[in-house]
């Protein structure tokens, strides 16, 4: 069974852009839970131009799924994990002015930063995930460093799906059984689709969650956020 976290950055993108507070964010987040979401995702980037910090804080008193807090691990990101505890912290090397995450870490440069972050952040008592791109060195450096799960970063995936699944899925598919092996959950985002979940989903049978924002949002404008979110669903069947 694989969850479907919903990431709700873009309804706090389109809240900030008049000032107010419409959309309801924390509106949004509960009626994406009764719409059939199993969890939560934020990623509040240090610029604040979709959900904010003060967000977090918010959301966590009314999250009843899983709520999973993305974000580079700054002195203020991990102040607010010790703050907010979420259920999952997933650690993304994203610089302070990134458009939205293009990489994962490179945990064997990182190492020692990144054992260091983990055993801090699990004093909160969430689960870490890192978010990797589907490099079996990579992904043992997360198994080293204290890392309980990895989400692989699926933005290559996601653009040369269409021409061609078979070579799309291929790393992913060489790496999941080894990642596994070693006592790593596998999550997985960026850029997943109607078109390229369910494909993603029937190549990766450990497979334990995704979170999808811009896209699910993007259809839900067709759909509706009900409709979608089962959609969605559906895929991960
Ligand atoms: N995972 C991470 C680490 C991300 O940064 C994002 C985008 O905020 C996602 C997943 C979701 O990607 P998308 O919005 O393309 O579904």
């Amino acid at each position: 069974m694989t969850q479907l976290s919903v990431n709700i950055n873009k309804i706090a993108l389109i809240r900030n852009s008049r000032g107010n507070n419409y959309p309801d964010l924390i509106q949004v987040a509960k009626d994406c839970e009764r719409f059939g979401a199993q969890g939560i995702t934020v990623h509040p980037r240090p610029d604040e131009r979709h959900v904010k910090f003060s967000d977090c804080y918010k959301l966590k008193e009314i999250v009843t799924t899983e709520f999973n807090i993305e974000g580079y691990p700054s002195e203020q990101f991990l102040k607010l994990i010790q703050d907010v505890r979420p259920h999952q912290v997933t650690l993304v090397p994203d610089l302070p002015n990134a458009l939205t995450s293009d990489n994962g870490w490179d945990t064997i440069t990182h190492a020692s930063f990144l054992k260091e972050v983990i055993e801090e952040l699990k004093k909160s008592g969430a689960r870490v995930s890192l978010f990797i791109d589907p490099i079996e060195q990579y992904i043992e450096g997360a198994a080293h460093a204290g890392s309980d799960r990895i989400e692989y970063y699926t933005g290559p995936y996601a653009a040369i799906f269409t021409g061609d699944p078979n070579h799309a899925i291929s790393k992913y598919k060489a790496t999941e059984n080894f990642a596994h092996s070693i006592g790593l959950g596998i999550n997985a985002g960026h850029d997943l689709n109607l078109y390229n979940l369910k494909y993603f989903k029937e190549q990766l049978p450990h497979l334990a969650e995704v979170s999808i924002g811009h896209a699910l949002i993007c259809d839900s404008l067709y759909f509706g956020l009900e409709n979608t979110i089962q959609m969605y669903r559906r895929c991960l069947e």
